[in-house]
């Protein structure tokens, strides 16, 4: 095991991050949207992976999150539940699943968790959101709050922009953060808004906030993976810090793959089965015929 590798422990529940708050013990969140990331990123030490909506923007190539549907969470959600042993999961509801009645969100939400295996969802909104939350967690789902810039909303707020920078605009984005704490979310995500405003809604709510873009003095931050570890070349906020460099190691790689392809240095003896017969022509057949022979070697290494 390598140094940086934290060992797997109990699951991180709503109760571990409220006493993680309480001990000023910083929250890491991060976002994946399949099995090897989430055990990638749960064996780094992630205490929160969340299934981001974003996963339209980086995994299907869309401009926007709203294209995402519930079907399509539920299936990364499964995903990532399989990869990930300690991280506490969390699903983001997607556009249009919780906004047209408590109702609806209630049914989608249980879907989200009884079939995703998510531990909490989240939503996007504020005050507006209040009654739904209220209705969720009546329900025992645990909710994570999303106020500030609210990507579900890009095209209202007309583009993806720091929220709250004028006075009135704050006092509203810290009343919504009020608003879905008061409703029972155990945590709410601050995202693109001004330090000093993210500074004192921390102060201010009784639940931990995450920041994404929001400054230091959140009780958390999440990032999305792909942007930590450099997987967004054209796409890099300012907000984001950039761990690794895995595009331009990914197409190094497979152009040195590629490279050893060409010139019949891949597969070695060592990655092959049986003994290697002299190349043959294409024409001869021989090839096909050593590849049809029987054996008992396992594939697996
Ligand atoms: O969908 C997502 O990745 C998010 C985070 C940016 C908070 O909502």
């Amino acid at each position: 095991m390598s140094s940086h590798k934290v060992p797997s422990t109990a699951r991180v529940t709503v109760q571990t991050l409220r006493a993680m708050t309480s001990r000023s013990e910083r929250i890491t969140m991060v976002t994946a949207y399949d099995s090897t990331f989430a055990r990638m990123l749960d064996e780094g030490g992630a205490d929160v992976i969340l299934v981001g909506d974003s996963l339209g923007m980086v995994v299907q190539g869309q401009d926007t999150t709203l294209p995402v549907t519930l079907d399509e969470m539920i299936y990364h959600c499964r995903a990532v539940a399989r990869g990930s042993k300690r991280a506490h999961l969390v699903g983001d509801m997607p556009f249009m699943s919780y906004q047209v009645s408590p109702e609806e969100a209630m049914r989608n939400a249980g879907r989200l968790m009884a079939e995703g295996g998510v531990h909490s969802v989240k939503i996007e909104g504020g005050a507006e959101m209040a009654d739904t939350v209220r209705r969720l967690v009546g329900a025992g789902i645990p909710v994570m709050g999303h106020v500030g810039l609210t990507p579900q909303s890009v095209h209202a707020m007309g583009g993806f922009k720091v929220q709250g920078k004028r006075e009135e605009d704050a006092q509203r984005v810290l009343s919504d953060a009020k608003a879905i704490a008061d409703a029972g979310a155990y945590a709410v995500v601050l995202e693109g808004v001004p330090s000093q405003l993210a500074s004192r809604i921390t102060a201010e709510l009784p639940v931990p906030t995450i920041g994404i873009g929001a400054g230091p003095h959140c009780d958390g931050q999440v990032l999305v993976c792909y942007d930590l570890l450099g997987l967004t070349p054209e796409r890099v906020p300012k907000f984001v810090r950039k761990y690794e460099s895995f595009f331009e190691r990914g197409t190094a790689a497979m152009a040195r793959y590629r490279e050893h392809v060409r010139e019949g240095a891949f597969p070695a003896a060592a990655e092959s089965f049986g003994k290697i017969p002299e190349r043959s022509t294409p024409a001869s057949g021989d090839a096909i015929q050593a590849a049809a022979v029987p054996g008992s070697e396992p594939v697996q290494g």
